[in-house]
């Protein structure tokens, strides 16, 4: 890595160039297709500091040499030509020799520092990860198929992170500063990120993506990860078609929304189907869908838009199905309030640990609205208002399964009746740490199967005793 000493050195400037907006010829390895960037770099080392100074003296210098708003406008083809012109100008200058990987490598992540952002950029373009962890400037993970791994991208250093979360959050027209050290966004593909800096983040910046997956999990997939069984899917298309209103449960991560997305391709096409998120990801499949989107306050604290707004504004829209991504406060009032006039069918997530608590939850936020409602006649809304309440686990393996599957069916004096449809049963863990167990049918036959009948929708009574397939997970 000596080589890179010298190009460090201050008495080292670039040689002059010409513009950016007059591409001079291009070298040749530069038209060379890209490197199957994760894959190369997953296998690599550590990346050198070296390797980081280069690149990060090669980006104040085009910077600085290139005509930055010329760049916006410019088109990639145009603009890897000029970066790569450049880039072969100065590594001659400075008399340093990459080979064509490491060149073709150096002017990628130049194009990624200058036009995206930069390390982040192999890791938003590897489908295989799913989320996006910086936890200050030198440590980044990833997760893979539910694991965490520490991953081989790093920020020069905090200034560095710092200037690819302003690029983050100033693209959607909002401020990350120290009297408003924290913000979520979105990132133009439909990614989520939320930021979080100094004073709040002791330890430098914080970043959390957790990447928008154009190739979402459907029912069917969720079968195949073990996640949940073929009868209890069954039992749950048939609820969906059949309007039972659905609470799912979970933790942060445990797979809420996914479950809600593949739930409600279950919903007919011909519904029409008004979603209401913080931060929009569903992605239903259906033609005939509303997507509606919160807004949060300005920096001056006005201006926000709540769920609870959305909710009403929704209900005067005919909507035969209203998806609320996350129930958080009020709206679940307004929400409650729909699901006992009539506008049956709808779906949402919500965050609690068990299905109880889930009721619970939901009890809770109803009444701190403070509505001249007593706890009775808000049970009485939870219990005919939901019908199935599915609570999701992220296991200790990393698995995320559904760990029952419950029904609401009545009230008896103050108490709401919930009863178990499936169940998982824990059965120890292997040699490798996976957790064991199998999904099954309670026996019991859900009061709602009824109403599932009587809606014409075919469902064999046998999904509930286990006879109809292995109820192996
Ligand atoms: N059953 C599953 N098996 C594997 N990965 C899953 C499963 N369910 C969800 N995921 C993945 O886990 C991550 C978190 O899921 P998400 O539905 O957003 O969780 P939540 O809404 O509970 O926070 C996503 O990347 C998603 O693709
Ligand atoms: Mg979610």
């Amino acid at each position: 890595m000596g080589m890179f000493n010298d190009f460090r050195s201050p008495a080292a400037r670039p040689a002059p160039v010409a513009p950016a907006t007059a591409p001079a010829p291009v070298p040749a390895p530069a038209r060379a297709p890209q490197p199957a960037r994760p894959v190369a770099r997953a296998e690599a080392a550590p990346v050198p500091t070296d390797w980081l100074d280069l690149k990060h003296r090669l980006h104040e210098t085009i910077l600085e040499e290139m005509n930055l708003s010329a760049l916006e406008t410019v088109d990639t083809k145009d603009m890897r030509r000029a970066v790569a012109t450049l880039t072969v100008q100065h590594l001659a200058a400075q008399k340093i020799e990459l080979g064509s990987d490491g060149f073709k490598q150096l002017v990628s992540d130049l194009i990624d520092e200058v036009t995206g952002l930069g390390p982040l950029e192999p890791l938003l373009a590897d489908p295989t990860i799913s989320d996006i962890l910086v936890n200050g400037h030198s440590h980044v993970f990833v997760e893979r198929k539910g694991l965490l791994e520490r991953a081989p991208s790093t920020f020069r250093d905090e200034k560095h992170l710092l200037r690819i979360i302003d690029k983050i959050v100033s693209r959607v027209g909002r401020r990350i500063d120290e009297s408003q050290p924290w913000v979520d966004a979105r990132l133009p593909d439909g990614s989520r990120v939320n930021a979080i800096i100094r004073p709040c983040a002791i330890d430098g910046p914080s970043l959390s993506i957790r990447k928008f997956s154009a190739d979402k999990l459907t029912m069917d997939r969720l079968v195949g990860y073990g996640a949940i069984t073929t009868p209890a899917a069954q039992f749950l298309r048939a609820a969906v078609e059949a309007r039972m209103n659905v609470l799912i449960s979970g933790g942060t991560g445990s797979g809420k929304t996914t479950m809600l997305n593949a739930l409600s391709a279950c919903i007919d096409r011909r519904q029409r189907i008004v979603t209401i998120e913080d931060a929009a990801e569903l992605q239903l499949q259906q033609e005939h869908v509303v997507r509606l989107e919160t807004r949060p306050s300005n920096t001056e604290g006005a201006g926000e838009i709540s769920q609870r707004l959305l909710v009403k504004n929704a209900l005067r829209m005919r909507p035969d199905r209203i998806v609320i991504g996350e129930v958080r406060g009020s709206e679940a009032f307004d929400k409650l309030q729909a699901m006992n006039t009539g506008h049956d069918g709808s779906m949402t997530t919500i965050h609690a640990n068990t299905a109880r608590d889930a009721i619970s939850r939901l009890e809770q936020m109803v009444v701190m609205i403070g509505a001249d409602f007593p706890l009775s006649a808000v049970r009485n809304q939870i219990a005919s208002g939901i019908n199935i309440v599915l609570q999701l686990n992220r296991l200790s393996d990393g698995s995320r399964r559904v760990m029952s599957i419950s029904e609401v069916y009545g009230l008896e004096g103050d108490t709401i009746l919930m009863q178990d449809i499936f169940i998982f049963k824990r059965e120890g863990r292997d040699a490798e740490g996976n957790v064991l167990g199998r999904f099954l049918p309670t026996g019991v036959r859900p009061r709602c199967y009824d109403l599932i009948m009587a809606a014409g929708i075919p469902l064999p009574t046998d999904v509930f005793s286990g006879l109809s397939g292995r109820g192996v997970a």
